[in-house]
């Protein structure tokens, strides 16, 4: 059956205490988009990486145009054809976008010598052909996520790859990056290159896809046509049960103001910002990447100080110079990087979710474990987190399952505001419904949020308010009834044409 060029057969996978995959198929062909879909935690990273060589497979087998493969590496992967771009970005960040390109594999001068010059010109070749506008000697920690994404997209296409894993490609970049992103999907599926696309976005998977197949807890649950799927079909393969609410915004009474932020200033991205949040309201932060919400968010926190400006918790005027001393005011910031400043990788998931309350947890001192076993199991049940144990290193957990430890962790500071910074990036639909059923009842115990996100319909659904950045400046503020989509876009490009990678 050579007409698939990758046949996965009977797949097996265990981790300690967690069979990730059960005996799954998959197939592909040259030339089409194969969507995985499932929930956090499905296994869908896991089989990738069992393609791409990262992990090597307990069961089963890898045909590549009918042959079986042994890979026990990523380099075994790449020599049969085999690209992975990571859920977590993988580059070394003080090389140069031309040198992360050719990793492994530098080009040489004659003589043997690594050449960073042909790297670079190379490099040029391939995003002028891709219409790439990124400088090739720029180092790797100077690109945006959207542009470090370009990069090693440039790099799957530079080692010829005929077949491209993305695992969500899109989490971290503006809609018009998406669009560039497909687009550039569609002209490598018609040079005949297999796509395989993961994602939790349902418009993209309708989008791009010809084929998707779905899994649950680590089993095959179906392969078919994009076209002969629905969006409800699709969630009920993936939940195994029918959703019918995606935002179910609970009406909450609205009350006095609970912070209440003046002139905040810092740098080129935070200028003279103010607002103010009420006690159960959900406050959306709209605005394009780069405008500057999530550094009004770390300045808010303390994270980076501010130049200027001041900051009233109950009307009282608060210092927050130092994340600690927003944490003491009641303020609970979730990230919207969760590698570079939300996970502690080695550590358990109990002491990722419990750090941030660490002082309700301590008792002279002593720290009272039954307490932290009990409120993180009730987490842990609340959220439906996925994890064998509570002492699971964190770094082991998949991608959304670490997002929903980290939304834990400040839930159990039991802060009076809650920030957090695309708080569903990354997560599956039922768990997504169920953080947005979560925030509406924060909100209605009378918490303040402030929820900054990408995803229009998340902002139109959630948000009692949005309040618009463009370029750093608090551009307007639309209610939930005014709001559209329209509005939010017209203010939200007020000054500048999109600022593009
Ligand atoms: N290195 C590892 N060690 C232990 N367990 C792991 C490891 N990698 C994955 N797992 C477990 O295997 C299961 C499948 O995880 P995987 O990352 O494949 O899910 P996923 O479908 O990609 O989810 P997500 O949508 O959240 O990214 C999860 O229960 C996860 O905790
Ligand atoms: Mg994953």
């Amino acid at each position: 059956m050579d007409e698939y060029i990758v046949e996965m057969k009977g797949i097996t996978k265990r981790f300690p205490g967690v069979l990730a995959l059960n005996n799954v198929q998959l197939n592909l062909r040259p030339g089409l988009v194969h969507s995985l879909m499932g929930e956090n935690g499905a296994g869908k990273s896991t089989l990738m990486k069992i393609l791409a060589g990262v992990y090597t497979l307990d069961e089963g087998q890898i045909l590549i145009n009918g042959k079986p493969v042994k890979m026990s590496n990523p380099l075994d992967g790449l020599a049969n054809g085999i690209s992975m771009i990571h859920q977590e970005l993988m580059f070394i960040p003080e090389l140069t976008a031309a040198e992360n390109i050719y990793l492994g594999r530098e080009l040489r001068t004659k003589a043997g010598l690594v050449s960073k010059k042909l790297m670079i010109a190379e490099t040029q070749k391939v995003f002028d052909r891709w219409n790439i506008s990124i400088d090739p000697s720029a180092q790797m920690k100077n690109l945006s996520v959207a542009q470090a994404q370009m990069v090693e997209i440039a790099k799957a296409i530079a080692f010829k790859s005929k077949i491209i894993i993305m695992d969500e490609p899109t989490s971290a970049i503006t809609e018009r990056e998406v669009a560039r992103l497909h687009e550039m999907i569609r002209d490598l599926r018609s040079a005949g290159t297999a796509i395989i696309y993961i994602t939790h976005k349902m418009d993209e998977v309708f989008a791009i896809s010809d084929e998707v197949t779905v899994f649950r807890d680590g089993a095959w649950v179906a392969t078919d046509k994009a076209s002969n799927m629905s969006r409800d079909k699709l969630i009920s393969l993936m939940v195994g049960r029918e959703l019918n609410q995606l935002f179910p915004k609970a009406d909450a009474a609205i009350g006095e103001v609970i912070l209440d932020v003046e002139g905040l200033t810092r740098g080129r991205l935070v200028k003279n910002v103010s607002f103010n949040v009420r006690r159960g309201e959900i406050l959306g932060i709209a605005g394009l990447m780069g405008s500057g919400r999530s550094e009004v968010l770390e300045t808010l926190f303390g994270i980076y100080p501010a130049e200027s400006g001041t900051i009233k918790v109950n009307g009282k005027v608060v210092k927050i110079r130092e994340p600690h001393q927003a944490i003491e005011a009641g303020i609970g910031l979730l990230t919207e990087d969760r590698k570079k400043t939300g996970i502690m990788g080695v550590l358990s998931v109990r002491d990722n979710m419990s750090m941030a309350a660490i002082n309700r947890f301590s008792f002279m001192g002593v720290l009272r474990k039954p307490m932290i076993d009990r409120e993180c199991e009730e987490q842990r049940t609340a959220l439906a987190l996925k994890t064998p144990s509570l002492d699971q290193q964190i770094q082991n957990l998949s991608g959304g399952n670490q997002q929903k430890v980290l939304l834990s962790r400040w839930l159990l500071t039991d802060p009076d505001i809650l920030i957090i910074d695309e708080p569903t990036r990354g997560i599956d639909v039922g768990a997504k419904s169920e953080i947005h059923r979560l925030m509406g009842e924060l909100a209605k115990q009378g918490k303040a949020i402030i929820m900054v996100s990408s995803e229009m319909p998340e902002i139109l659904g959630m948000s009692d308010r949005v309040m618009v950045m463009c370029e750093g400046q608090m551009v307007g503020e639309v209610s939930r009834k005014e709001a559209t989509q329209e509005k939010i876009m017209e203010l939200a490009t007020r000054f500048a044409d999109e600022a593009v990678a």
